[in-house]
């Protein structure tokens, strides 16, 4: 049972998408501290925080190497280069994601090739991916998008019979699990986004590629610092991303924390699913293999422009993602899709909206915000 109700819902208040300044409270001594131990080491590119980060998250994720870059998409980028993706190539993945799940395969060379989600998790449709392959498939990118892992032994189920690396997109789903795996341990490398939004988020940009493949995580590593080993001598051609050493500090401060976040957000959600039951709201679903993280709760209804806007009306932080599937972005026009092409897709993006669901929530502002979609969609029907 839980102590709130409905009833207890203030009648005003103010509930921010997410509160980084809350959080920042609960942890200012260690992160100021962190930083400051670094503005003092001076090592400000490598160095000691880098490789202590790498190995924490690659522990965390049950993988044996880890290797930070600037951004989640870059370590997307640079994780299908050095699976050989290029011109020519096709790559699979999902049509409803942030952009950087399909603009890394294009900025590739590559196709991306979307299929449709599940209705009721939002990830990759394992029964939808097989009609999808063609001889060019080089590599298929599942999404675990908002914190909830997409099927991946069906989807590598899929793939392992025609020889296709899986890549786990987990930039929204670090420390997510499915039937006690991992992100990071099921496909060839996964990668994770450190946006400071978040469960795992830092102080700026930042990500990290983690793998048990030790050629894949080196060839990575070698792409991040301009294909050179030592400096200045280059075998390939590679860029500049790497993740800076303020940054790995803040990161490895959060880390410690994280299952503890992850544990508030899970909480807040079945307070959610209590509150929410009786009204007439789509809620997510959490699927029985998966272990949810909840980077975001996203509910949904037909009547979801009225919804948001009412929600912002009361002092309610809220956010759709995505209002357009990436197969309808303008800059992949040229690859012919069409509306109506995903539908499942179309609908969340027509349908979905998230909830304020960060760990620092008070139960009194869950019940605020569910007191607010009941008012505006009424009881259940049925
Ligand atoms: C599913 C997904 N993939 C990739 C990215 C890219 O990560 P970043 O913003 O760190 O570049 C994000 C970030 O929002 C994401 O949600």
């Amino acid at each position: 049972m839980t102590k709130v109700s409905l009833a207890d819902a203030p009648k005003t208040m103010t509930v921010p998408l997410l509160d980084l300044k809350a959080q920042y409270a609960t942890i200012k001594a260690d992160v100021d501290a962190a930083i400051q131990g670094v503005m003092e080491s001076a090592r400000f590119i490598g160095g000691p925080e880098i490789s202590a980060l790498e190995s924490e998250v690659a522990a965390y994720s049950h993988a044996a190497h880890g290797v930070g870059c600037a951004s989640g998409t870059d370590a997307l980028l640079l994780a299908l280069r050095a699976l050989g993706v290029g011109p020519g190539d096709e790559v699979i993945t999902t049509a409803y994601s942030f952009f950087a799940s399909a603009s890394t395969i294009a900025l590739n060379g590559a196709t991306p090739v979307f299929v449709d989600v599940e209705p009721d998790t939002y990830n990759l449709d394992p029964a939808l991916l097989a009609a999808k392959i063609t001889p060019r498939t080089k590599a298929v990118v599942p999404v675990h998008l908002f914190g909830q892992c997409a099927d991946m032994p069906a989807i590598l189920a899929v793939c392992a019979a025609r020889g296709i690396p899986v890549l786990e997109d987990a930039a929204q789903a670090i420390g997510s699990e499915w039937q006690g795996k991992r992100a990071g341990e099921m496909g060839v490398a996964a990668c994770f986004s450190f946006f400071p939004s978040k469960n795992l988020g830092g102080v700026g940009d930042g990500g990290m590629v983690v793998s048990n493949d030790a050629a894949l995580a080196d060839r990575i590593r070698l792409l991040r610092e301009h294909g050179a080993r030592p400096k200045y001598h280059h075998h390939i051609l590679g860029v500049n991303s790497r993740l800076d050493a303020l940054q790995a500090a803040v990161l490895r401060v959060k880390l410690r924390r994280l299952e503890a976040w992850h544990a508030g957000r899970q909480k807040n959600a079945a307070l959610y699913r209590e509150l929410l039951a009786g009204t007439n709201v789509g809620l997510p679903l959490a699927r029985p293999e998966a272990r949810h993280i909840y980077n975001q709760f996203v509910v949904r209804t037909p009547k979801r422009d009225g919804l948001k806007q009412h929600l912002a009306d009361s002092g309610i932080g809220n956010e759709v993602y995505y209002p357009r599937p990436l197969h309808l972005q303008e800059c992949f026009a040229a690859l012919g899709n069409q509306e109506g092409d995903f539908p499942v897709s179309e609908a969340a993006a027509r349908e979905t909206v998230a909830l304020p669901i960060y760990p620092e929530l008070t139960s009194e502002q869950i019940a605020y915000v569910s007191a607010k979609i009941h008012e505006f969609l009424g009881p259940r029907a049925g």
